[in-house]
């Protein structure tokens, strides 16, 4: 007789409710991109790997707050597929594709010499692209493919951009990392193959620490500029992020799905970095899933390590402290 008391409907009601209100308390972020009023006419923007999932929300909020965007994407099919949909959703007709793979250095210098030619101003960078689960493999360019995607190209593209950053200024570079990067290990050997980071899906986790390291080194060197520079967590987000992984992984992450944000959500720490009245100013920080100043991991707060990095990357992409390439030696890659 007591347990059917339990078992009446206002009971099982509240047993349903709560569940959900804990669901609910744990999509919601504090901060929503739908309230926020910045404009960004006459501003341009790219955003990498714009094409799908967290990247695409991103360009398509930058979109609507009026920005040229441009979606920078490895694929011209999936690129133009995501500049309709944008251009049609938003009505902007300033949406444009142009072609970037962060896997390839070259890819990269070609994309930021086009932008160099051809935008004459830049106001927000999101570097976006990136992936997890593929095989750990060499590149024709002697780097570890998913260290490059992730963490070396967009290294050299935001320095090949940073002279148009600095010239637009009040400029934001926003580097979209992961709450993974705490157990992530940043060591340079590993950009080139030479040192195979062990473990459950270990090159994305140090490829995220070193976004955050990075992020760190950049905002320093930018002291003063008014080009700020913050690498945020996403949350856990449904996107295809897993399309690399086996089915079983596959699987068991479709069946979570229904606990994670949607790509909306998960965009939202992303936009609050690139466009929020609060985020102005600020630099060198990392900000939560809900938009909230965080403190990064040890590793990512130890400023002689993404020195370290820093200048491990620049050898190997051949960027001097002038940004002015040298002839880079790729052997050469000890540090760290
Ligand atoms: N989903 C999560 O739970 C989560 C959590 C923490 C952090 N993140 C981060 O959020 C970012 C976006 O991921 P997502 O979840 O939105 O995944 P997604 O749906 O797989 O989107 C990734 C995007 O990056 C692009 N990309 C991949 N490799 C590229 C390359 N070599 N050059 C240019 N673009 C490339 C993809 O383009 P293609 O379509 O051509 O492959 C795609 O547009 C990533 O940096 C990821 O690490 C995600
Ligand atoms: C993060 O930002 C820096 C500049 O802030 C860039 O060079 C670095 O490659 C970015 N990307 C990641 C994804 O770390
Ligand atoms: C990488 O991160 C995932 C998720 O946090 C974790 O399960 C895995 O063990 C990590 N890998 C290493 C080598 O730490």
């Amino acid at each position: 007789m007591e347990l059917l008391g339990i078992l009446s409907p206002p009971w099982w009601l509240l047993l349903l409710l709560l569940p959900a209100l804990l669901l609910w308390a744990m999509h919601r972020s504090p901060w929503e991109p739908h309230k926020c009023p910045a404009d960004l006419t006459g501003k341009t923007v790219i955003v990498t790997g714009a094409n799908s999932g967290i990247g695409k929300c991103v360009a398509m909020d930058l979109a609507r707050r009026n920005a040229r965007t441009i979606l920078a994407c490895r694929s011209q099919e999936r690129g133009q597929a995501a500049v309709e949909e944008i251009r049609a959703a938003t009505g902007n007709p300033a949406v444009v594709l142009r072609l970037l793979d962060t896997g390839s250095l070259a890819s990269v210098r070609a994309f930021a010499s086009a932008v160099l030619r051809e935008e004459s101003r830049l106001d927000v960078l999101v570097n976006n692209a990136g992936v997890t689960g593929l095989p750990f493999a060499i590149t024709s360019e002697g780097l570890e493919q998913t260290f490059t995607i992730n963490y070396l190209g967009p290294f050299l593209l935001t320095n090949l951009l940073l002279d148009l950053l600095k010239a637009s200024t009040p400029a934001r570079v926003v580097n979209v990392s992961s709450f993974r990067h705490s157990v992530g290990t940043a060591d340079s050997a590993f950009l080139t193959g030479q040192r195979c980071p062990g473990g459950y899906d270990a090159a994305y986790n140090s490829t995220k620490l070193m976004n955050v390291l990075f992020t760190a080194e950049l905002a320093r060197r930018l002291e003063g500029t008014g080009v700020t520079a913050n690498a945020l967590s996403p949350g856990v987000v449904s996107t295809s992020i897993m399309r690399h992984f086996s089915w079983p992984v596959r699987a068991l992450f479709s069946l979570l799905r229904p606990f994670m944000k949607s790509a909306e959500q998960g965009a939202a720490s992303t936009i609050f970095c690139a466009v929020s009245e609060e985020a102005a100013g600020i630099t060198g920080k990392y900000f939560d899933s809900s938009c909230r100043l965080a403190l990064p991991s040890a590793a990512a707060r130890d400023a002689a390590l993404a020195r370290k990095l820093w200048e491990a990357s620049e050898r190997l992409t051949g960027l001097t402290e002038q940004g002015h390439p040298p002839a880079p030696p790729p052997a050469a890659a000890g540090a760290a």
